[in-house]
């Protein structure tokens, strides 16, 4: 799961809502163009993985896989609690020659209980320490609900009831994106404006039932997605993923599993016809995963507006 938002509103392609075969893109070379010069790689690496039942070094572990595969692209997060594991990875890659630091393109992200504007920059140095950088390469609000600033990363009252923030939202987005929540309207407001979308859970997240709506069936065993998969001898993931990057929208599936993070990047060797790409997208059904319901009292709450 990235949580975090991710419309990043500094790129380019003018690019129609559906159906943009963009077969350009290389495992080698995936970067797309962002509006302000700068670019990004449209396949990055999910690495939120619950800290609780994660094995200590599996991020690491999948982080030196995944460069050797050939991703670039490493969607990250403070509060994810693995960003020493991520700097670690890449600083040793470095290190032995397979990239450089221009090669890698970061995202982190700031923590709810960190808004208040003097806290964001401390916060970003944080990050910075843990990955052993001097820079990251995009560093975003990780949602839009603010919590009571300070250290306590989940605080709460005496009454277990969680203790929020009002906060300035004006420039936060969230936006989830698979076939079954296409976003289409957003989509195309982007597509009008420039903007490129990051859309977090391609795969349908991990059905961890805090936080995500189960009652949604598993994006993987669609029944089209499989059917479109076995014609390319492909899976349904890698289906639902070259789906997003023929929409020109950066992919961000999580896996730690050295096979699923291998499978997840053989993408650039297949395309989706115009018909397969207007199929996929009738499996809309305007419901995300992630829900967050926990934090639904937050008056800030983004998920009761259209977008
Ligand atoms: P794992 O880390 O064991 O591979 P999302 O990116 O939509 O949040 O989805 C992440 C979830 O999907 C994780 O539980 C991840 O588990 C699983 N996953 C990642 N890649 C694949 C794949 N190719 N096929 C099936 N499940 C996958």
């Amino acid at each position: 799961m990235s949580f975090g938002c991710i419309i990043d509103a500094t790129t380019s392609s003018k690019i129609p809502s559906e159906a943009i075969a963009e077969m350009s893109l290389t495992a080698q070379n995936h970067r797309i163009l962002l509006n302000d010069g700068n670019n990004i790689p449209i396949i990055g690496l999910g690495t939120y993985s619950a800290p609780k039942i994660t094995a200590k070094d599996a991020c690491y572990d999948a982080m030196k896989v995944a460069i050797d595969v050939g991703y670039r692209h490493f969607d990250g997060a403070w509060i994810y609690g693995n960003e020493g594991e991520i700097g670690k990875a890449i600083q040793e890659k470095i290190a032995d020659g397979t990239v450089k630091r221009e090669d890698i393109y970061y995202c982190g992200k700031l923590w709810n209980t960190f808004h208040p504007p003097e806290m964001v920059r401390p916060s970003l140095e944080k990050s910075l320490k843990l990955l052993n950088f001097d820079y990251i390469d995009l560093y975003i609000i990780e949602l839009p609900l603010a919590f009571k600033p300070g250290d306590v990363i989940y605080p709460r009252d005496e009454n277990g009831k969680y203790l929020y923030h009002l906060t300035d939202l004006c420039a936060t987005w969230e936006v989830e994106c698979h076939p079954y929540f296409t976003q289409l309207k957003l989509r195309e407001f982007c597509d009008s404006h420039g903007i490129v979308i990051v859309g977090f859970s391609p795969l349908g997240t991990c059905r961890d039932s805090l936080w995500v709506n189960t009652k949604i069936p598993p994006l993987l065993d669609d029944a089209l997605l499989n059917s479109v998969a076995a014609k390319y001898k492909k899976t349904s993931a890698q289906v639902a993923l070259r789906f997003q990057l023929q929409r020109n929208t950066v992919i961000i599936p999580k896996s730690f599993n050295p096979e699923r993070i291998k499978q997840n990047f053989e993408i650039f060797d297949f395309s989706l016809t115009n018909e397969e790409i207007k199929l996929i997208s009738a499996l809309n059904r305007n419901e995300r995963y992630v829900q967050l319901l926990m934090w639904k009292d937050h008056p800030e709450y983004p998920f009761n507006d259209e977008y």
